[in-house]
This record gives structure tokens, sequence and C-alpha cells, in this order.
């Protein structure tokens, strides 16, 4: 229960009185422990084992080492004043090979990590799958296969009989379209294809998985809700001219519509496998299954891209291109866009019949100095990362500016954290509220971490 004092402030802040406030990781950035108490491998512990793949050979092995710092991870996150946690469960800790008997010490440490969540008064927030596929599916050909879909369900099946009795909210998968296209058509994420046939067969799958997840939550009569996690785009037209507002509006379809549309009913958007000359491998029945009724959408968002019209050729069928424009970047050189928001929850809200949004992911890596003490009497250091504080400020401002236009939002998640492995990018982009040492794994909180606590606790956007 919330004091009287921080409810009025939040009240005057412009968010409602019980939006949820949170911070997120996922279990392959952040646990480390790849090969302790009988996990598996997962196809990025190969993919990053695989030459130039991933930013000066860099992997997940140790990680923040999480699955044994936890406690101070959840020591953090209880200073920082959350409603919720947001984390990912590691399907080959559960299941080495992804499928059959459970492995007990993998499932032991998630109990354990939501029962210190739940002691300290923080909801756990459960992603099924964020990426870490069991390495003996994906040597079975991934998403592209059929039977992934059904394994997923198992392995969601044994997650629900074991956590389901604590943890109230699940989300099947993150970002499907980076497991599909990253993953199967551009080569960037493990397992690292190029093949378009092979993303839009994974597309199927992956809807699949989450459709007989849903079902089987249902199903079995569990308490809560479930939803699902997409990183939807709504590009900006780099021009007023009639051709770049259809490009943009074709731009977004491969985020958005190529999933929303399946989950809300409404089947694959025609003209966009028309263009790829494509059909996706659906069976009967497949459509109704995909269509489970969810609870709750989550939305991904770091930046907002510019698209202008361009001849539509094989390799790029939608006839549109990314153009550079004048807006400050990150990091990871993505345009900063707190309006580009407001603007993806807006589009959302209006084109699907979502009942509650939350956004449960966004946040921005910046080239951090390093830690510097700040005080000897505390021996505590800080980084003073204000580029971040500023991205924070402004998206949830954007937030709030949704709000106020009439979307469902009902809570924000800030990814991330910790600094993790940030995929492809290794340790070389830094996204956390708290720093982690390299050498020592020390986590030492940042400037966004406490601009973050001081907002959660009341003090608005100042
Ligand atoms: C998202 C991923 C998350 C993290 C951020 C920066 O696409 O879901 O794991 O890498 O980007």
């Amino acid at each position: 229960m919330k004091s009287k004092e921080i409810k009025q402030a939040r009240r005057s802040d412009g968010f409602p009185e019980d939006f949820l406030w949170g911070c997120a990781t996922s279990s392959y950035q952040i646990e480390g422990a790849y090969d302790e108490d009988g996990r598996g491998l997962s196809i990025w512990d190969a993919y990053c084992r695989e030459p130039g793949r991933v930013s000066r050979g860099q992997n997940g092995d140790v990680a923040c080492d999480s699955y044994h710092r936890w406690p101070e991870d959840v020591a953090l996150l209880s200073d920082l004043g959350v409603d919720a946690y947001r984390f990912s469960v590691a399907w080959p800790r559960v299941q080495p090979d992804g499928q059959g008997p459970s492995n007990r010490a993998g499932l032991d440490y998630y109990a354990r990590l939501v029962d210190a969540l739940l002691a300290k008064g923080i909801e756990p927030w459960v992603t099924l799958y964020h990426w870490d596929l069991p390495l003996a599916l994906g040597q079975a050909g991934g998403w592209t296969v059929r039977d992934t879909a059904y394994r997923f369900a198992e392995y969601a099946a044994i997650m629900y009989r074991e956590l389901g009795d604590r943890v109230h909210r699940w989300t099947t998968l993150n970002e499907p379209w980076c497991s599909a296209f990253l993953g199967y058509e551009h080569g960037e994420h493990a397992p690292g294809l190029r093949d378009r046939a092979s993303a839009l067969a994974a597309t199927h799958h992956l809807l699949l998985a989450h459709g007989l997840a849903v079902g089987s939550f249902r199903s079995r009569g569990y308490v809560g809700e479930i939803g699902l996690v997409i990183n939807p785009a709504t590009p900006r037209p780099a021009t007023r001219h009639e051709a770049d507002l259809a490009a943009a509006e074709r731009a977004s379809v491969e985020r958005t519509g190529l999933w929303l549309n399946p989950v809300y009913g409404l089947g694959y958007p025609e003209a966009y496998l028309k263009a790829r000359g494509a059909d996706m491998p659906v069976k009967a029945g497949d459509m109704e299954i995909i269509a489970a009724p969810i609870n709750f959408l989550g939305v991904n968002y770091y930046n907002e891209d510019a698209v202008a019209e361009a001849p539509a050729t094989p390799a790029a069928p939608d006839g549109y291109r990314f153009v550079p424009t004048a807006l400050p970047k990150t990091e990871m050189g993505w345009d900063v866009v707190p309006q580009g928001l407001r603007r993806v929850l807006g589009n959302i809200a209006r084109t699907w019949p979502v009942r509650s949004l939350y956004v449960t992911e966004n946040g921005a890596a910046y080239a951090d100095e390093a830690a510097a003490p700040v005080a000897a009497e505390t021996q505590s250091a800080r980084v003073h990362d204000a580029d971040r504080v500023a991205y924070y400020r402004g998206h949830i401002a954007a937030c709030r500016d949704a709000i106020a236009d009439g979307v469902p939002l009902k809570g924000y998640f800030a990814w991330s954290l910790l600094d993790n492995f940030e995929w492809a990018h290794g340790y070389d982009k830094l996204f956390g509220l708290v720093t982690v040492d390299p050498r020592t794994l020390a986590r030492t909180p940042k400037d966004s971490y406490l601009f973050y606590r001081d907002m959660i606790a009341g003090y608005g956007l100042e």
C-alpha cells in the first residue's frame, strides 16, 4: 500500500495512483553462471563463441553474475522503490535440452528470487522467453520448426506449475520481431541466419508458441494476467509528401501489425505477405490459438526512425529507406525522440482493442564516465549520467502525455537495472541505472538511479 502523501504527489504529477513503476532485466544479459547447477547451453552461448558475431568476442558466461549476486540486486530494487521487477527465466536452466524433465536447481533459483522480491513488496513480472532458446532446440531448427512452439508451451506449463501461486503477471515472448528478423533474416542475433523465408516461418511459430502458452495458462485456471511484449515501430515520414507518408505506414507493419493483427484475431497483414510473395506455414486452427485473449500488451520503446519512400527491391520489398535526422543520439546511434513514445502508444491504442498497455522497456545507452568516489566517509561512488537522466525525464513525461490523451497506460519499466550484456554489442553499451564494475562486479548506483527513485517517491519530474 502506498502512503497517502505519495499517492497525492503522483496524482498531481499526472499519473494515476495505481500506476506501476518498475525496472527490467533479462536472464542471459545478467545471470552468468552459464554452466552451473545443470544449466544447458542456449543459442546465445553458441553464437557468442562464433568469431566475429559479438563485439570483441564477449559473452554472457559471467555477465553481472546475478545468479549469485541476486540478493544485492533485490536490495537495489528495494531501495529504488519500484513496484515491480521484470526479469526473464532462462529456459535452458529449467530444461537443459528444451524438453523433458525439469532441472530442480534451475527452478529453485527462480523460486528464491521470487520469494525475495515478494518479501520486499516487489511484484515479480516473469518473461518466459527473452531470446535464450535451448541450443538443442536451436540445432533442430529453432523457431523455423513448428515443434519448438509445442516445446515452449510445455516449458511454460512447468513455470506456471512452479511459480503460478506467487507470480501473477506473465509475459510469453519479449520482442519476437527481434527473435525472428534479427535472428533469421538480418543475421545480427542468434542464430545469425540471413534468410527471409526462415524469418517468416519463425514469426508464425513464435506467435503459435505465444498462443499455446496463453491457452495453457487459461485452461489451468491460474490467477493472474498474461501478455505479450513487442517492440513496435511507427516511423515518422521524413517529409509531408504523400509518398513518404505511405512509406512510413508500410515501414511500421513488420514491427507492429504483423504481430498485433494475428494476436487480436485479424489474421496476417496481406499486403505485407504479398510484397514478400510468401506464405506463412499456417495450419488449421493456428490463427484461433494465436488469438487467445491476452490481458495486457507490453511495448518496448527506445527511438523512432525517419523513413522516406524508396523503390521496392527484392532485398527491400516494402519500398522505404531510413533517412538521417538532426536529432540528438544515444550511444547506440538511436535518435532521442520522447514524443515518439507518446505517438506509438497512441497509435496502438487507436488501432487495436488493447485494454491495458505497459511500457515494458525504455532507457538509453550512454558512455558513462567511470564511477568516481564522492564521499570518503560513505565509501560510495557515483556516476553522473546527466544524459540518461534527461532521457528518462523526457520519456516519462511522454507517458504522462499519453495518459492525458486517453491511452490506457498502466505502468512503466526502466531498462535496465544494471549495465549488462547488450547482445551483439557485448558490454560496450551501457543501459544501467546501476553501473557494474567489469572486474569486481561491484554495483554502484548512477545519478539516473537516484532520479528514478525520487520520481517514484513522488517528487515528480523536476
Ligand atoms: C531491447 C531488448 C533488451 C535490451 C534493449 C536495449 O530490444 O529487449 O534485451 O537489449 O533492447
